[in-house]
């Protein structure tokens, strides 16, 4: 098999993970959580979300929680911003890399954030200029890449249209969005196929969520294509609150054992991200999804039940 040497893993959980979680965190919960997951060798971490807080009132405190953590020097610190406002809030509390978001398909991108996909172009244009004049990273969000709550098939053009106006607009990288879990391999391959005639491969992402358990064979089919990023969130953490019936994205953890069981170098230290796992457990109260943190609680790692 053709396999990368190394990954890089993007981190999600604090956002995409918290803004989907019923409990919501107290902004020192998630500063203990999100210095846990810099001991861990993560490169990067999406830490927050300058949306509405009345859309997303799990991630209001975001400001705060930028703040208050550690910044650990070569680890990129990011934020979703879905407009102009939300760039001005990240950009005043020194975010130096956000990541603007938007989806192939119409019905979840007017769910998700109240505009078409014609209107919201012209703003995500707006900001990754703004953002990019003031030297931030950008990364941009293609949501629904592989199929849609509310409309079904998303065409590739459909898709492609989006990632290369984003691209144009100088986004530095696109996470394709996986985001109910319905990708299957082969069309993970199909769709991978398609955007790498245009798109480089160090210029995409994979962002899948695993609500039919088919995150980690797709990631691997990327893998062997070319891909060498991959965004997950610690314990399968998380979902979008505009796509019902969505779970949580991959699982860290369970990247993790699949990268490094492949001999695939990561950075990250198995037994801290573990520590983080069992911090992240105690401060949600429930336990995860992820297959890793299961055998870990069989194996006699600390449960939330001993809180
Ligand atoms: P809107 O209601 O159309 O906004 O929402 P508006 O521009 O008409 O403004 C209405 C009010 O919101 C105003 O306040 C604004 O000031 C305020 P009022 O005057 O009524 O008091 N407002 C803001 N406040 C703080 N920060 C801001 C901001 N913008 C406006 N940035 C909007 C439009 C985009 C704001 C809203 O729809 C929104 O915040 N949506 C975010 C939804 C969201 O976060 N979804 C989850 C993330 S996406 C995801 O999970 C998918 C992903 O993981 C990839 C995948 O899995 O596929 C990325
Ligand atoms: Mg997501």
């Amino acid at each position: 098999m053709n396999l990368p040497n190394e990954v890089t893993i993007w981190e999600v959980g604090p956002r995409d993970g918290l803004q989907n979680e019923p409990i919501h965190l107290s902004t020192e919960q998630k500063i203990a959580w999100i210095n846990s997951l810099t001991d861990t060798g993560l490169s990067h971490i999406e830490v927050t979300s300058f949306v509405s807080p009345r859309w997303i009132p799990q991630l209001a405190d975001a400001a705060e929680v930028f703040a208050g953590i550690q910044k650990k020097s070569g680890v990129m610190y990011s934020a979703l911003v879905p407009n102009e406002q939300g760039l001005e809030r990240a950009l005043g509390v020194g975010l130096t890399a956000v990541a603007v978001f938007m989806s192939a398909s119409e019905m979840h991108n007017k769910k998700n954030i109240n505009k078409t996909i014609d209107e919201t172009l012209p703003v995500l244009r707006s900001v990754t200029q703004t953002a990019k004049a003031h030297h931030s990273y950008v990364r941009g969000y293609v949501s629904t890449v592989f199929g849609c709550p509310y409309e079904g098939d998303v065409k590739i053009d459909n898709v492609l249209r989006v990632a290369l106006q984003l691209v144009e607009d100088g986004v530095d990288q696109i996470s394709l969005g996986d985001t109910i879990g319905v990708a299957t391999p082969l069309q993970t391959e199909r769709v991978l196929s398609r955007l790498l005639q245009e798109i480089p491969a160090n210029r995409l992402s994979l962002h899948m969520h695993n609500t039919r358990g088919t995150a980690l064979a797709n990631i691997l089919v990327g893998l062997t294509m070319g891909i060498t990023h991959v965004d997950s969130a610690l314990g399968g953490l998380g979902g979008c609150p505009y796509a019902p019936g969505a779970s949580g994205n991959v699982a860290t953890d369970d990247v993790l054992y699949l990268l490094h069981g492949c001999g695939i170098q990561t950075g990250v230290e198995e037994g801290k991200l573990l520590q983080s796992l069992e911090l992240l457990q105690k401060s949600v109260g429930h336990s995860l999804s992820s297959h890793a943190s299961k055998v870990h609680l069989a194996q006699g790692g600390e449960s939330c039940a001993t809180v």
